[in-house]
C-alpha cells in the first residue's frame, strides 16, 4: 500500500473543517491501494479550528496537526511539505483546501490518475465537467478565467486549463525538488511556481474536472490585488515572454542605430543602409533569443541545425514586415492617416508580438 497525505491549510475554518476531514475518511477508507493520512497545517486560526482538529485526532487514525504563523498560503503548505516529507515520506501529496469548496468524492479519481501514471493531477474548474460557481460575482469570473488565460499563453502551455486550482494531487519526489524554488513565493501564487516548476522538470501533468463550490462557513483569505500582481509578474519574470520582448526592442534600436549612421553619417544609399541594418538586427534577434529568451531551448550547435533555424526565423520577421506593412495601409485606408503610428503600436503589440512568438515557440525553439 502506498502512502498520501491530504494537506488542508486552515486559516478560521471551524465551520467546515470536521465535515471535510470526516468525508475524506468516508471516501478513503475502503481504498486498498491507498493509505490516507490527513495534515491540518493551521496559522493561528482564533475561532477554535485547532480545538476542532484536536478532539478529531484523538477519533481518528493517521490526523495531525501542525500550528504555523500566519504567513500565507504558500508558506503554510511548504511547512506541511516539510514535515510531512520527514515524518511520514509518503508518495503522493495532496493541495486541498478545507472550507468544502472542494469535494472529498474526487479524491480517488486523482489516486486513479497517479495510478495511471501521472505524476501531477490538477483539479481543473475550465475543463469540460468542471465549473466555477454561479453565484460567483462577475468581477471574480473575469479575473479567475483572464487569469488563467494569461498563464497559458505566457507560457505557452494553453492545454493546461487551470494552473490557479488549489486541488492537486503531486508525487512527493517533485514536491521535494521544486521546495527550494516555491520557498520564494508565500502567497497564492505559490500554486503557480510549482505547476511551472514541474512543467520545466518534464513531470506529467493531467487535469480531472471539479466543480469549485462557493463556501457556505467563513470567508475567503485571498488578497486579490496582491494575488493579481504576484501572478501577472510570476509569468513575466519566468516565462521566455519578457525576455523575447526586450530582444524586440534591443532590435529595434540596433535595426534604428544603424540606419541613422548609414544614412546620415556614411550617406550611404537608402536602401542599402536599411537592407544592412534590418539584417543585423535579424541576427542580433536570433542570437539573443537563443542565448537568452529560450534559453531553456537552445539550439544544437551545428551549422545544419542553425542554418535552417536561422532562415525560418527570417522568414517570420519578413512576414512581420509584411503583416505591418499591409495593416498599417489598412487602418490608414479605413480611418484617415493622422494616427498612423497609433495603429503602428497597436499593430506591433496585437498583432506581430503574439505572432512571432508563437511562430518561434512552434517552429524554431520547439520543446524538446
Ligand atoms: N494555514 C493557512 N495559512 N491556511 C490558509 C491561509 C494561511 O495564511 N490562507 C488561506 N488558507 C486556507 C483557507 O483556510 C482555505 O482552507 C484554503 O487555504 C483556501 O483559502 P480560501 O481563502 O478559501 O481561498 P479561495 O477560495 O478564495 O481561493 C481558491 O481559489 C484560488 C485560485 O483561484 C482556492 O482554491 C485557492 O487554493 C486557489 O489558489
Ligand atoms: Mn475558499
Amino acid at each position: 500500500m502506498r502512502k498520501a497525505v491530504i494537506i488542508l491549510p486552515t486559516y478560521n475554518e471551524v465551520g467546515a473543517i470536521e465535515q471535510v476531514i470526516t468525508e475524506i475518511y468516508r471516501i478513503t477508507k475502503e481504498n486498498k491501494n491507498w493509505e490516507v493520512h490527513v495534515l491540518v497545517v493551521d496559522s493561528n486560526s482564533q475561532d477554535g479550528t485547532q480545538e476542532k482538529v484536536l478532539k478529531l485526532i484523538k477519533k481518528l487514525p493517521r490526523l495531525t496537526l501542525l500550528q504555523t504563523e500566519k504567513k500565507g498560503l504558500g508558506k503554510a503548505y511548504v511547512q506541511g511539505f516539510q514535515q510531512t516529507l520527514e515524518r511520514i515520506n509518503p508518495y503522493l501529496i495532496f493541495e486541498m483546501d478545507a472550507d468544502l469548496s472542494h469535494d472529498p468524492k474526487k479524491i480517488p479519481e486523482f489516486l486513479k490518475q497517479i495510478e495511471n501514471g501521472a505524476d501531477f493531477v490538477i483539479g481543473s474548474r475550465y475543463i469540460k465537467g468542471g465549473s466555477i460557481p454561479n453565484n460567483w460575482g462577475i468581477h471574480r469570473k473575469i479575473f479567475s478565467v483572464g487569469a488563467n488565460l494569461v498563464i497559458r499563453f505566457g507560457f505557452m502551455k494553453p492545454q493546461i486549463t487551470d494552473w490557479t486550482s488549489g486541488f492537486r494531487a503531486i508525487k512527493s519526489w517533485l514536491i521535494k525538488k521544486a521546495i527550494p524554488h516555491i520557498k520564494n513565493y508565500s502567497g497564492y501564487v505559490f500554486q503557480v511556481a510549482i505547476l511551472d516548476f514541474a512543467i520545466k522538470h518534464k513531470a506529467h501533468i493531467s487535469e480531472i474536472p471539479i466543480q469549485f463550490k462557493d463556501r457556505i462557513h467563513g470567508k475567503s483569505k485571498i488578497n486579490s490585488i496582491q494575488y493579481i500582481i504576484q501572478t501577472f509578474l510570476y509569468v513575466f519574470l519566468n516565462s521566455s515572454f519578457i525576455k523575447f520582448a526586450l530582444v524586440g526592442v534591443i532590435g529595434f534600436i540596433i535595426d534604428f542605430g544603424i540606419s541613422f549612421l548609414f544614412i546620415e553619417k556614411l550617406k550611404y544609399a537608402v536602401w542599402l543602409s536599411t537592407l544592412l541594418s534590418t539584417e543585423t538586427a535579424i541576427v542580433s534577434n536570433f542570437l539573443l533569443n537563443n542565448f537568452w529568451s529560450f534559453s531553456h531551448k537552445r539550439l544544437e550547435p551545428r551549422l545544419s541545425v542553425y542554418l535552417p533555424n536561422f532562415l525560418k526565423f527570417n522568414f517570420v520577421s519578413s512576414g512581420s514586415v509584411l503583416i505591418q506593412t499591409l495593416g498599417v495601409q489598412l487602418a490608414v485606408n479605413l480611418f484617415g492617416r493622422k494616427l498612423w503610428y497609433i495603429y503602428k503600436i497597436l499593430i506591433i503589440i496585437f498583432i506581430i508580438i503574439p505572432y512571432s512568438y508563437i511562430l518561434y515557440n512552434k517552429f524554431i525553439w520547439k520543446e524538446k
